[in-house]
């Protein structure tokens, strides 16, 4: 599968094969925070533009410290990277796992990662009947032949955030049969006042942490994000491991200034708070949708209209959502949306009103 069709905010793409001027597309397909990056980035890339004549700092010295701050823990203990993405595939090449279990639906970058390294992937089916979330039933799936396994949390694309109890169970269960657990937090804070698993690092060698800046403070293209883990010698390794100077000198600035921009978190938890309950309900008023509440800030939909395809309908409007047919365990019923201003939110709402003949 080409990776271009993985992911959401293919937007030339999609633009070019509808035969629409990219320009004239809004586009739900990526989760990225609508207020835009914080104006204090904005501000401190133009104040250093000059960055870009200096090679950063090869241990990102600044940057670590500012994570580690920011989580509590030891800088020794993070590793940041370029995007997610990059330590997705750095902790998978260290690890070398022969056995991976990865629940399905689930991210992709988690599949192409082990198969790179060659890994055999034990799928674990999430149900619609459980809501897509792991139930106690994944204690006893886990095995002592398996080598790791991934969770996301809140997981994409189903935007479900399983029971604390229940992963701190995993974990248990994962430390007793010394399986590594990967949990991905990339959309963690979206979720006001969650540490997610942080608590747990230094009781859990075996746990790692992952987490993304590029979604909550919308830098996709500037890309930053970091791993977590007590397990100090594997970041040790894979600090050593890696090519140098991945993270570009704006990303890097970027850790050293967003996280502490109150005013900016706040003000998205907000807009999220809002608008968050706004499309769920409004969504959940179409029979014609089963809508799954959002942990994050993204909606699952399974379209009931069986001979509608969702996505070329909205494509007529301008207006381009998350297909989510390429994932294993799902269909081409069923589909992401991001949720975005009140204002986009609304088009989105009044297109699927035409879309399904109301009114
Ligand atoms: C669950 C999840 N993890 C990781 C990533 C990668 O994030 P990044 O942009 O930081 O590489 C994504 C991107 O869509 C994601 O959805």
């Amino acid at each position: 599968m080409a990776k271009s069709g993985q992911h959401g905010g293919n937007v030339l793409q999609m633009a070019e094969r509808y035969g629409l001027a990219p320009d004239s597309i809004l586009d739900f397909s990526a989760n990225i925070n609508p207020l835009g990056m914080p104006a204090s980035l904005k501000q401190a890339i133009v104040d250093n533009l000059t960055l870009a004549e200096h090679y950063p700092d090869i241990d990102y010295q600044r940057l670590h410290a500012a994570l580690a701050r920011h989580i509590g823990c030891s800088p020794r203990a993070v590793l940041a990277g370029n995007g997610a993405t990059e330590l997705i595939f750095a902790l998978t090449h260290y690890l070398r796992p022969k056995k991976a279990m990865l629940p399905v639906p689930g991210f992709a970058e988690y599949r192409r990662a082990l198969e790179r390294e060659s890994c055999d992937i034990v799928n674990y089916t999430l149900h619609e009947a459980d809501d897509y979330q792991p139930t106690a039933a994944l204690l006893d799936a886990l095995t002592p032949d398996l080598d790791c396994l991934f969770l996301c949390t809140p997981n994409n694309p189903t935007g479900q955030q399983p029971p604390q109890a229940l992963l701190l169970q995993i974990l248990d269960r994962c430390r007793e049969l010394q399986i590594t657990l990967i949990v991905d937090e990339s959309f963690i804070d979206f979720l006001p006042g969650q540490t997610g698993l942080t608590a747990s690092l230094n009781d859990y060698p075996n746990l790692f942490i992952l987490r993304s800046l590029t979604k909550f403070f919308a830098i996709p293209g500037l890309r930053l994000g970091y791993l977590l883990s007590s397990d100090m010698q594997a970041i040790d390794t894979m600090r050593d491991q890696r090519e140098p100077w991945t993270i570009n000198a704006f990303a890097a600035l970027a850790g050293e200034t967003v996280l502490d921009d109150r005013g900016y978190i706040q003000q998205t938890h907000h807009w999220l708070q809002a608008e968050q309950e706004y499309l769920y309900q409004a969504l959940s008023q179409f029979s014609e949708l089963k809508v799954w509440r959002p942990a994050a800030n993204y909606i699952f939909i399974r379209n009931q209209q069986t001979e509608l395809n969702l996505q070329d309908e909205l494509l007529r409007h301008h207006l381009l959502i998350r297909h989510c047919a390429n994932y294993p365990g799902l269909s081409d019923q069923h589909y992401r949306v991001a949720i975005k201003s009140h204002e986009n939110n609304q088009q989105l709402v009044a297109a699927l009103k035409q879309v399904f003949g109301h009114g």
